[in-house]
Formats: C-alpha cells, sequence, structure tokens
C-alpha cells in the first residue's frame, strides 16, 4: 500500500467552485485516491476509479446518505431518501417503481406537449432580444414542463426552487449560509409533502401512477409518498441547471452553435456533450461499509469518498480531447448521470427536455450573443447559474 496522498483542495470553497476544472487537472495529477484534509474525506476523479466506485455497492454504499453528511455517525436533515440512499436489494423495489413510471412509452406520449411549450418560450425570449436566459429559458421550461407531468398544481411551483436548493444545499458541509436558509424556508418541506399528497395532484400524471403502483402493492401508500416527493428533489434544480450551462456553451461557442443551427438534430447530442463538459452534477458520495482497498490505497469502514464525476467526464485517458466542446463528438460512456444501480432514473426524461429546448432555440434562433458575464448560484451539491444575460438574434 502506498502512502496517503493529501491535498488542501476544498471542493466547497468559491474559488474550487469557480473552476472546479483547474481543481480536476490537480487532483488527477496528485494521484488516484486523495484524502482532502479540510473534510477528512477521501476522493477520487479519474474516469475508471469513479466507475469503481460506483458500480460496487456493496463497499460503497449510498445508505451512508447522498452528501457529505455521514449517517453513520450523524443525524440526516430529513427522513433518507428510499431510493438514493438505500442500497440493493432494498433499493430495487422502489427503483423497479420509478423506472416503469418513466418508461420510453411515457416520455414518447410528453414529447409533443414539451415541444410546444418550448416553442412558445423561445418565440417569446427571441421577441424580447435581450434576455437573462436563466429566466426566459432555462428555469422557465422545466419548471413548466415537469411539474406539469408530474401532476402538480399551479400555485407556488416557486416553491420548487427552494426544495431544491434545501436538497442540494444539505449535500455539502452546514455552513452560515445553509442555516439561515433553512431557517426562513422551513415551511417548504411540509408544502412539498402536501402537494405529493395523492388527492393533490392530477389523476394523469406521473404522480398518480406511482401511487397506482401502491395500489398493486408494489410499494406501500407511505412509500409511493415518499418516491412522488423524490422528483420534486431530484428532476427541477438538475435539469435547470444543465440547461442553462448548456446555453451558456453554445453562446460561447459561435461555431458550435452554427452547427446546430444547421443541424437542429444534433440537439440531443449537444445536450449529453454540455452533460459530459459541464454539467449541474459534479459529484456524488458514497461511504464505504467496511475497510476496502482502491488504486494501491487502504480506506477504513464508514469513510466518505466524494466521487467527482464532472472530472471523469474531462479524463484524458477516457475521452479523447476532453477539454474541447463538440457537439458531434461520440460520446462513450457517459458519466454526467452517474452510472450503476443509482445511476439517473431520470436521465431520459432530462434528456428529453435538454434535446426538445435546445432544437427549439436552434430551429428559431440564428445567433446566441452573451451580453455580460454569466453569474454562478452557489449550491454545493449542483452547478448552475442564477444569471446568463443574452442576446437572442
Ligand atoms: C440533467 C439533469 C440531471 C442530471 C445531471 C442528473 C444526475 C443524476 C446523478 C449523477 C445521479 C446519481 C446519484 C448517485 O449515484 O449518487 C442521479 C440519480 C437520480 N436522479 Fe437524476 N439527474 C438529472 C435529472 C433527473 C430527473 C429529470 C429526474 C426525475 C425525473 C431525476 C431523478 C433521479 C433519481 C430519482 C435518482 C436516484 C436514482 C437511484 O438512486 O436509483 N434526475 N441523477
Amino acid at each position: 500500500m502506498s502512502s496517503r496522498i493529501t491535498s488542501t483542495l476544498d471542493p466547497f470553497s468559491p474559488d474550487f467552485r469557480a473552476d472546479p476544472y483547474a481543481a480536476y487537472d490537480q487532483l488527477r495529477a496528485l494521484g488516484p485516491v486523495v484524502w482532502l484534509e479540510q473534510h477528512g474525506i477521501w476522493c477520487v476523479h479519474h474516469y475508471d476509479t469513479c466507475m469503481k466506485v460506483l458500480s460496487n455497492y456493496e463497499v460503497y454504499s449510498n445508505a451512508g446518505g447522498g452528501g457529505i453528511k455521514n449517517y453513520f455517525h450523524e443525524e440526516p436533515w430529513r427522513p433518507p431518501s428510499i431510493i438514493l440512499e438505500v442500497d440493493p436489494p432494498d433499493h430495487t423495489r422502489t427503483r423497479t417503481v420509478m423506472n416503469r413510471v418513466l418508461g420510453p412509452r411515457i416520455l414518447r406520449e410528453l414529447r409533443e406537449g414539451f415541444e410546444a411549450v418550448a416553442g412558445t418560450m423561445v418565440d417569446e425570449a427571441r421577441a424580447l432580444g435581450d434576455v437573462d436566459g436563466v429566466d426566459a429559458l432555462s428555469r422557465r421550461f422545466p419548471l413548466k414542463v415537469f411539474p406539469d407531468s408530474v401532476g402538480l398544481a399551479e400555485d407556488g411551483r416557486d416553491k420548487l426552487l427552494v426544495y431544491g436548493a434545501m436538497v442540494f444545499g444539505a449535500f455539502g458541509p452546514e455552513g452560515d449560509w445553509y442555516r439561515s436558509f433553512m431557517a426562513e424556508n422551513a415551511d417548504v418541506p411540509a408544502w412539498i409533502m402536501d402537494r405529493c399528497q395523492r388527492a393533490n395532484l392530477s389523476p394523469d400524471g406521473i404522480g398518480e401512477m406511482i401511487y397506482a403502483a401502491a395500489d398493486d402493492g408494489q410499494v406501500t401508500p407511505e412509500e409511493a409518498l415518499m418516491l412522488v416527493r423524490t422528483f420534486l428533489s431530484a428532476g427541477v434544480d438538475t435539469t435547470v441547471d444543465s440547461i442553462g450551462l448548456a446555453l451558456k456553451l453554445l453562446a460561447e461557442h459561435p461555431e458550435q452553435y452554427a452547427r446546430l443551427r444547421a443541424d437542429p438534430g444534433l440537439a440531443r447530442n449537444a445536450f449529453d456533450e454540455a452533460t459530459r463538459f459541464d454539467s449541474s452534477s459534479q459529484s456524488l458520495f458514497r461511504t464505504t461499509l467496511c475497510d476496502t482497498e482502491l488504486a494501491g490505497q487502504a480506506i477504513g469502514k464508514h469513510e466518505k469518498v466524494m466521487v467527482f464525476i464532472g472530472s471523469a467526464g474531462r479524463d484524458g485517458a477516457h475521452f479523447d480531447d476532453p477539454d474541447t466542446f463538440d457537439i458531434t463528438r461520440r460520446i462513450k460512456g457517459q458519466m454526467g448521470y452517474g452510472v450503476g444501480p443509482h445511476g439517473c432514473v431520470g436521465q431520459m426524461f432530462a434528456r428529453l427536455e435538454g434535446e426538445v429546448l435546445l432544437r427549439a432555440v436552434a430551429e428559431r434562433v440564428d445567433r446566441l450573443e452573451l451580453t455580460g458575464p454569466a453569474e454562478f448560484r452557489l449550491n454545493p451539491g449542483l452547478r448552475g447559474l442564477s444569471r446568463l444575460p443574452m442576446a437572442l438574434h
């Protein structure tokens, strides 16, 4: 066994988050498994080691919590997720229900409605010319089509983003920002639970399909409620942030946007490449169930491992020319949605949203121009924009 490689880098610091890719270069150069002193956790950042950790749930468990908090030693902030924060075989049962309600037939049925909404929103944004791309498109579109699909009532949907910020905020260390945010919005978790009740969902949405699975005995009614809540935790901010980053990338790379404009059929691949290149989901956590060894490094039982999937997407040992954004790239082994048993169950939904919106833009807008600096929002669990000043020509 080699001696431990350590780093003082702090993945939750403003510097790291301003440019995680420079930090990933440093980490990959240090070695395959690095001890992050500031937080007393391990991290992995090469494609191969990320894959090893995410594929081996018998050693690298989700039951220790989806964020930096170690549930083997600390209290979770809310009852743990019954899909993300459990291991097989318990995981398999809830996952199967989620897989069914997000299957290809449902997505095919949703596509046309999504296209109509995206077309209208892009037309409206283009009529304005100068817009905040977050307000006008990347936040507005998912915040309409996703809760509509789940069957959520119309009013108060902005609270979904507050809830998402709580969920992904809990991913990082508990700082002053998080404590005051939680205190200011103390009523929101109860509001979310109320909205997820069967009686408050429309009869033709995905939420109701989950309750129907409970009628069939596949899960209990209490579990159905928790699974509907999972949609609202995992499915809103992720797509808002990923679509925002994809729009920013296309505006920053006019030659790539020109290719998309010439062939809007590239929209799905463009979104996938944006997910590899710069995505909302940069890192995941696992907790070891036993003493183990990874790439020559001994790791103890109940230790946290931070898995930088954002770095895996830039690993030159796996992707040719990893720092080039190329919307025609053939992406082999996308890791932006995770892999293994917990790989994103909503990824086809996310891809549908991303594809439809980028295509609607490409079909209507000649040129995207950034008219000011993009601003990042501060949430430890996700990478995303709070502002994207742009002109749609
Ligand atoms: C671009 C948007 C999205 C990104 C980048 C993303 C990313 C991810 C990643 C990386 C994971 C793995 C977590 C882990 O292994 O610890 C995950 C899991 C998950 N995602 Fe997504 N996601 C997106 C959109 C969605 C959507 C739209 C939904 C719901 C329809 C969703 C629902 C879930 C759920 C329920 C899990 C947990 C799956 C499990 O534990 O088996 N996600 N997502």
